[in-house]
């Protein structure tokens, strides 16, 4: 394999047009030649800077750049999350006319090194499992696949979906003020917290983010859900549950901000109620991920769904 020269930099605001184009060439181009038969991102590639934008906004400085020695093109970048306990890397791209020259290894080599050297015990990530490219690229770099997910798109009815949990009348919107309870849920049930993550999903000042909770039946909580819905991504998640019906009861309040629209959720494949209601609901299989840890790893207590935005789990 031919490498390509390049340095590494952090990114920065006057990187991000650019950084929409490449992003947006990276995985149209990935998947047209996979068999998608249609576009990745079918978003504007202005649209896409949204990853930045709220990245930017809940830690900044974290996503590195990788640019042509003399010109100063870009040729990738990945973004990467220090949290409370851990590092979790993502989104990464590489310009695809650079695709197999190390581009993408000497980004993921950067921010291990990064994790190392802040005395960070694991670093996490949510990888394709149908993209041999970014599964070998994670999996050389010493990542172990610890919870397989297939990725659903449930098409909302304009007039909402049929399904109801027994369990609804304990989901309501979230608010700053339980931060602290869905801090200590996560937690018990994944070994990791990110509380920044929680307060900029409740806040929104981004506008296209949404939070709920699940109320335990005694004191405290018992679930988290959020979703986006930007026209980069609609997608439910991060999200954590003690149960699998609770999970549920969570996950139907969250899609029916979708009404009208398609939305992508990534379901453990083990948890087969969800699975099965999400079928019931017209969802199609688009694609499979698999949750990836490089260190320690406590396995979920829980539910736990993922997002691609705040990727941060
Ligand atoms: C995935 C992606 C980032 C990989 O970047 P890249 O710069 O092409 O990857 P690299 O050239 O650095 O390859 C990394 C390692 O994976 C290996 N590799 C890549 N494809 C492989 C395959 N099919 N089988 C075995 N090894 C493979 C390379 O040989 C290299 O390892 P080595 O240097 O030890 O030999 C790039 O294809 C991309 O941007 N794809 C579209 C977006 C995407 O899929 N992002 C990731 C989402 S999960």
């Amino acid at each position: 394999m031919k490498t390509s020269a390049c340095v590494l930099r952090s990114m920065t605001q006057e990187d991000v047009p650019a950084y929409g184009r490449m992003l947006k060439r990276a995985f149209n181009t990935w998947y047209w030649n996979h068999g998608w038969g249609q576009d990745y991102f079918q978003c504007d590639e202005r649209e896409l800077g949204i990853f930045w934008d709220i990245y930017r906004q809940i830690s900044p400085g974290h996503c590195f750049v990788a640019v042509e020695p003399d010109s100063g093109a870009l040729m990738g970048a990945c973004f990467y999350h220090p949290r409370e306990h851990h590092v979790t890397l993502g989104i990464m791209a590489v310009e695809p006319d650079h695709f197999r020259r190390g581009v993408g290894k000497q980004l993921v080599n950067r921010i291990i090194e990064f994790t190392e050297s802040h005395g960070y015990a694991a670093l996490r990530l949510v990888g394709s499992a149908c993209n041999m490219n970014s599964f070998s690229l994670y999996n050389r770099a010493g990542f172990v696949p610890r919870v397989t997910y297939q990725d659903m798109v449930v098409r909302v009815p304009a007039s909402g979906l049929e399904q109801s949990s027994p369990l609804d009348a304990r989901v309501r919107g979230a608010s700053v003020t339980d931060v602290a309870a869905i801090k200590s849920l996560e937690l018990e049930i994944s070994g990791i917290c990110r509380e920044g993550d929680y307060r900029f999903c409740i806040d929104n000042p981004v506008g296209c983010l949404h939070a709920s909770v699940l109320d335990a039946n005694g004191a405290g909580l018992s679930g988290f859900a959020a979703s986006v819905r930007h026209p980069a991504l609609h997608m439910i998640g991060p999200a954590f549950a003690r149960t699998e019906p609770e999970m549920l009861a969570l996950l139907l309040k969250e899609l029916d901000r979708f009404r009208g629209e398609a939305v992508l959720v990534a379901i453990p494949m083990d948890r087969r109620q969800l699975v099965e209601t999400l079928y019931r609901c017209g969802a199609v299989n688009v694609e499979t991920h698999l949750f990836q840890v490089r260190g320690k790893f406590q396995p979920f207590q829980g539910v736990n769904l993922p997002s691609f935005l705040p990727e941060t789990g």
